[in-house]
Order: structure tokens, then C-alpha cells, then sequence
């Protein structure tokens, strides 16, 4: 995988060859983003069953277990991750021996690797006929190619946008603590020749009130059953804010982000370490022993959504109802 923990100084790849190295890549954000946690997951069970030396199907699937618990460990938001684990376990169990099983998870994973780069192409295609030529689209953290298996969520749809012959330009927030959206976000886009214009996350608002933003197109890393979108922090202020400037904000996700198990109670937002707040990069920015909340996530409200982009089309309200009756 790309280390985005290097990006934009560094462009490597990684690779690992143990389910706990790919905990640890996850959890320091080697790789992040939703659908890219979701099949690396995956990939770090395939490899608890390629490396296990159990010759029965029982023993092996006690060994992915163990691997599965540990990996579901990593970061608790983004429902992909307990997706691409359960989905690969369950591969596991329909097989008839430990031979297949190795085998078969290995198919199974490279699938979900397909499934997801054609996903974030409907989707995109989807979405890009909600922007207009000439649009500028405020995104939040890093919903692009790095954050998936390939093209990205809501960069997905600026880029089929921009495949159907449209101008659109694209406003990043630099997204504090982590800095996704001016490390990764700002990266891919130049890559592509995108036109954007890095922010800080405070002028969100000041640059809607100037009329600068026509639509909001977010990621999202879980969307419970009654239509609450969990992003990046900072997503929800910039819900908010569309709401008070008449801007259409719209989630893209695919259906592996959709948790129809859940309510929007039920749902862990990560807390993570002090340090990515009162540090910049590795320098302390604040006086030592002040107390710091970094919650990774926030929550953004079905009444704040125009209409949510996913693979199977677009979702309008009421969502609870058109959640279920599109992903069930
Ligand atoms: O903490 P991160 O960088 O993993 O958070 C990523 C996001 O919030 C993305 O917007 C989300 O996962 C969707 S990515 C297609």
C-alpha cells in the first residue's frame, strides 16, 4: 500500500506480510480512509489464513478469529473495517476445508478490490450529474482515490464530473489534526490536474457567505439506518454552514459504508491521541499539560443532507425509508 503517512514529501509503497502489521498500519494511518480500511482489513485476514498452520477448517477459522479480533481493534468508526473483516470470515466458514478456505479468501479480497474501484465509478457517475460546468465543490478530508481502492468517493465524483467535459474547481479544507485534505487531498488533485485552492478549516464559512461554494461533496465513513452521516471532523460544520448559505451538501458513500444494523446512538467516534492536536507535524503548538479533546469524527444530521450519493443511485429524503429500500 502507499504510506499516507509520507505523502506529500514521499510517494512509497509498503508492504506487509502479517495480519499485525496491517493493525498497525491502520491504526497509525498508513492507510486511512473508509473503503481503503475496509480491504485492507480484508487483506490482513487473507493473510491470517495464509499464514496459519491449522489443517482444519475449525483451527484455522480460531486463528482468523484471533487475527479479526485484533484488527476490528484499530479504529472504530468507519463501518468498512468490521465489513471487510466479517465478510472475509464468512468466506472462510462457507468453505469445506482449511485448503479451500486459504484459497478462497485470497479470491474473495481480490473481488472486493474490483467491487470497490467499480463502485466509486457508479457512484461518481452518479453524482457528477449533481455538478454543474463552472461548479466549486467544498470537500472535507481525504475522499479520493487514496482513501479507497482507486478513484475516490467524492473525489470520484469531481473526477466523472470532469470526465463528462466539466469545469469544476475544488475547494480543500487543510482538515486539522490529521491534514488530509492538504497532504492528500491537495496532492491527488494536483496529480490530476484538478483545479483547487487549499483553505484553512476556519474559512469555511467566510467563504460561503461570499458565495464561493455550490455544492458540498463529503466522504463518509459509516451512514447509519436512520440517515446520520459520520465523517471526518469538521464535516458537520460544513453541514451546517451549507444549510445557513442554501448550499446542497451531499455525502458519497458506497454500500459498504451503510451500517442498517445500527442508529446513529450506537456509533463510536474515535478519540485519538493528544499530540495530533497540540502538535503540528511533531512540534508542540501549546503549553504543556492543557487538556485536549480530539474526537477523529463527527456527525452530521439527515436534515442537513440534500441527497446522498451511492453506488445504487442517489438517496432522497426520507432516508430511513430510502436507505433501506435501496441497500437492504
Ligand atoms: O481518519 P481518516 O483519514 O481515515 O478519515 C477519513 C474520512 O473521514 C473520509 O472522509 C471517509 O473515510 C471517506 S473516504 C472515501
Amino acid at each position: 500500500m502507499i504510506d499516507q503517512t509520507a505523502l506529500p514529501a514521499r510517494f512509497a509503497y509498503v508492504s506487509y506480510t502479517s495480519p499485525e502489521q496491517v493493525a498497525t498500519a491502520i491504526r497509525t494511518m498508513v492507510v486511512r480512509g473508509a473503503p481503503a480500511i475496509g480491504v485492507a482489513a480484508a487483506m490482513g485476514m487473507a493473510l491470517a489464513a495464509q499464514r496459519s498452520k491449522a489443517n482444519r477448517l475449525p483451527d484455522l477459522i480460531r486463528d482468523m478469529e484471533a487475527s479479526a479480533t485484533l484488527l476490528r481493534s484499530t479504529r472504530p468508526t468507519a463501518v468498512n473495517l468490521f465489513w471487510g473483516i466479517d465478510r472475509v470470515m464468512r468466506k472462510a466458514k462457507a468453505s469445506s476445508s482449511a485448503r479451500e478456505a486459504k484459497d478462497s479468501v485470497v479470491d474473495e479480497v481480490r473481488a472486493m478490490e474490483d467491487e470497490d474501484v467499480e463502485a466509486n465509478m457508479k457512484l461518481g457517475k452518479y453524482g457528477a450529474d449533481l455538478i454543474e460546468d463552472g461548479d466549486t465543490v467544498l470537500t472535507q478530508c481525504n475522499a479520493g482515490a487514496l482513501a479507497t481502492v482507486g478513484y475516490g468517493t467524492a473525489l470520484g465524483v469531481v473526477r466523472a464530473a470532469v470526465q463528462q467535459g466539466k469545469f469544476v474547481k475544488v475547494l480543500v479544507p487543510e482538515t486539522r489534526p490529521a491534514l488530509q485534505g492538504a497532504r492528500l487531498t491537495a496532492f491527488e488533485l494536483s496529480r490530476d490536474q484538478i483545479p483547487c485552492t487549499l483553505i484553512a478549516d476556519t474559512a469555511v464559512g467566510h467563504m460561503m457567505s461570499l458565495g464561493r461554494v455550490d455544492k458540498v461533496v463529503v466522504g463518509a465513513d459509516r451512514i447509519t439506518r436512520d440517515g446520520f452521516v459520520f465523517n471526518k471532523i469538521g464535516t458537520y460544520q460544513e453541514a451546517v454552514l451549507a444549510k445557513r448559505h442554501g448550499v446542497p451538501f451531499y455525502p458519497a458513500a458506497p454500500r459498504s459504508t451503510f451500517d442498517l444494523s445500527r442508529t446513529h446512538n450506537q456509533v463510536t467516534i474515535e478519540e485519538r491521541g493528544a499530540e495530533e492536536v497540540f502538535e503540528v507535524r511533531g512540534r508542540r503548538i501549546a503549553p504543556k499539560g492543557v487538556p485536549v479533546a480530539n474526537p477523529a469524527f463527527d456527525m452530521t444530521p439527515p436534515e442537513l443532507v440534500r441527497s446522498m450519493i451511492t453506488d445504487r443511485g442517489l438517496i432522497r429524503p426520507p432516508f430511513a425509508s430510502e436507505i433501506a429500500r435501496l441497500m437492504s
